[in-house]
């Protein structure tokens, strides 16, 4: 085994905290536009799909978004969502206008994210109740069935750790040179399509025995599309030039070939039957709509390096540390002026309900 860690994501990586030029919370806007691009469509589901029969003023609603990071996306989503209950209950002709319920959001990211920037920018007024839930999202958050609406978004892509055989020279799925699975052998994208299962089940499983019954989750999942190997499209090529400065500076003899070999990012894009057999599988939710968001407009430009920068500064530093990273970036920079990427991302668009409990896999429900 090469010397070297497999990196996990479950102590957390965050996106870089704050309001300076570096930080996600100037730096999200692929995010926003991405979100965007499904805010009709999930007004509209909402609406559609939303049970309230058993709701009433004195109801709590309760709203969590798994991966919240430190906004200002998260806000948006989360009105987005009163919005549609709002509208669903002022349409509905057995409740009267004004007799909404109270709405408790759950913020949820890993213990590392910089919460104190998310409260200190919270939207003032505000039409609902905030706390904090730090952890991973592919464990257990909350208590059984004490959640009605959860939303993620761009967030599900990032592993609980990276396959350890990526580490291994003797695996076939040995990923030296690179640090993803853009062209990679067969091997290597599909240790990472296990991982990916894996952590996929952990948190649907998890999610089966805090959403309650009917309860609905809207995630948006940085994708493929279907019929297309994990290699080709999507989120893999966005990564290419972070990729090749690193190689750069092992050819230059700043950095060792050994350091290099032995990071890889934990990130995983899923085709539409991919993540449509894994819901299945675990058998607890019902497929309201799983389709690919609308486009974006191609060609893609490449991340800025600040935009690279505030997703990926913490997962870098603790591996090569900070002068390395300043390298790579003033190299990133002028690797991307310019250039645009050959494929868009993919987004898909999905939305669960979760069903009775009668009706889901028992084996889900009893452990925890
Ligand atoms: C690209 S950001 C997306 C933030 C926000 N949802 C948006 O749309 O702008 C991904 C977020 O997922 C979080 N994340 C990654 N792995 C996680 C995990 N296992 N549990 C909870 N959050 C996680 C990261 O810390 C990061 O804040």
């Amino acid at each position: 085994m090469a010397e070297g860690m497999s990196l996990t994501s479950s102590e957390g990586f965050p996106m870089n905290g704050g309001d300076g030029e570096g930080s996600y919370f100037i730096n999200s806007s692929h995010q926003r536009y991405g979100a965007d691009r499904s805010k009709g469509m999930m007004v509209a589901k909402i609406f559609e799909n939303l049970s309230i029969e058993n709701m009433s003023s004195s109801t709590t609603l309760r709203i969590a978004d798994l991966g919240c990071s430190v906004g200002p996306n998260t806000f948006t989503a989360v009105e987005t969502i009163i919005e549609a209950v709002s509208q669903k209950y002022h349409t509905t002709k057995w409740h009267h206008s004004g007799d909404l319920p109270e709405y408790q959001v759950y913020f949820t990211d890993v213990v590392s994210n910089d919460f104190n920037h998310l409260f200190t920018n919270l939207p003032q007024p505000k039409q609902y109740f905030a706390a904090a839930v730090p952890g991973s999202f592919h464990g257990r958050l909350f208590p059984k069935f004490s959640l009605d609406i959860v939303y993620s978004a761009y967030a599900l892509h990032w592993l609980s750790k990276t396959p350890q055989e990526l580490l291994d020279p003797n695996s076939p799925a040995y990923n030296k040179g690179r640090i993803l699975y853009a062209n990679s052998p067969n091997e290597v994208a599909q240790a990472y399509e296990t991982q990916y299962a894996k952590d996929i089940q952990c948190f649907l499983h998890a999610r089966a025995q805090e959403i309650s019954p009917q309860g609905l989750m809207v995630l948006l999942v940085p994708g493929r599309p279907d019929g297309t190997s994990p290699q080709q499209p999507s989120i893999a090529p966005i990564f290419e030039p972070v990729e090749s400065c690193l190689a750069d500076l092992v050819n230059e003899g700043l950095l060792s070939e050994d350091k290099f070999d032995t990071f890889n990012l934990p990130m995983y894009c899923p085709c539409m039957e991919e993540l449509k057999s894994l819901i299945h599988k675990n058998g607890c939710f019902d497929i309201l709509t799983l389709e690919m968001q609308p486009p974006s407009p191609s060609p893609s430009p490449f991340h800025s390096a600040q935009e690279m920068r505030a997703g990926l500064d913490s997962i870098l530093i603790e591996h090569f540390g900070h002068q390395i990273v300043e390298q790579l970036f003033d190299r990133y920079s002028k690797k991307v002026a310019g250039r645009s990427r050959l494929a868009p991302s993919v987004g898909l668009f999905v939305i669960l309900k979760r069903r009775y409990v009668e009706s889901c896999n028992q084996n889900v429900l009893d452990s925890t």
